[in-house]
């Protein structure tokens, strides 16, 4: 059967989806395009494509995406991976952009990294991390901060400041990591406790954007940490 009508339950999950409680009280959220949904690693509960199993200007209109997509698929939050410990990790202090919540998981992909999010950060599952996080979302362990091993037992926990820290490259980085990165506003409190604070030393700039200077972190231990 082609949905016709606007009515459809199954599109009204969709609306619903695209807001943060509705995702975590039904512990559900959407994947818009083709490219998201092929790389899931886990089956849909719903799944809908303009033209087969729904008419393409409703699917459109129940998308958050400039471009309409073909296919929208909705699966369950609990598939995504489980915390798993990594060697190295980016634990984020209230990142409140889903862009840029979504750009440190796909930086976090590409070094193998784990991701803590602390409470006040943006979902990783809305639409516009999804996409920043271009299918990453489903390789990335992702842990809670607040249940991170406190600062001062085993892992190195290196607190990442734009400025008055040691300089980023003067560090020695191996085994494992923890990098902390603050708010895009404010910054890492002093509330967050960490070993050291380390700076990549900037100029022209007050700061980095919170994924640049995660993807720079990342880079320095995966250098030093090559044989
Ligand atoms: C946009 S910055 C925050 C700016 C904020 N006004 C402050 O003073 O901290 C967001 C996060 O990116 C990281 N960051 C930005 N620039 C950095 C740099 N040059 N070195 C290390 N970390 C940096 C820090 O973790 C920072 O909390």
């Amino acid at each position: 059967v082609v949905i016709t009508s606007p009515d459809n339950a199954r599109l009204k999950l969709v609306r619903k989806l695209h807001e943060r409680r509705w995702r975590e009280k039904l512990g559900l959220f959407v994947c818009e395009g083709e490219d998201l949904v092929a790389a899931a690693r886990a089956e849909p509960v719903e799944l809908l494509v303009a033209g087969e199993n729904v008419d393409a200007a409703l699917l459109a209109a129940v998308s958050s995406a400039a471009h309409p997509p073909r296919v929208i698929g909705v699966y369950r939050r609990q598939d995504l991976p489980p915390p798993e410990p990594r060697a190295a990790c980016l634990a984020l202090w209230q990142v409140v952009d889903p862009g840029n919540v979504g750009t440190l998981i796909r930086t976090a992909d590409a070094f193998g990294a784990a991701v803590a999010l602390s409470r006040g950060c943006a979902d990783p599952t809305a639409p516009k991390a999804l996409r920043a996080s271009a299918g990453s979302i489903w390789r990335v362990p992702l842990t809670v901060f607040e249940a991170l091993e406190p600062a001062g037992t085993g892992v190195a926990r290196i607190g990442l400041v734009p400025s008055g820290g040691v300089p980023l490259g003067e560090l020695e980085l191996r085994g494992e990591v923890v990098f902390c990165l603050g708010a895009e506003r404010g910054g890492l409190p002093d509330e967050v406790e960490r070993r050291r604070d380390a700076s990549i030393p900037i100029r022209g700039a007050e700061s980095l954007n919170v994924a640049a200077a995660a993807a720079i972190a990342l880079y320095e231990w995966s250098r030093q940490n090559l044989r």
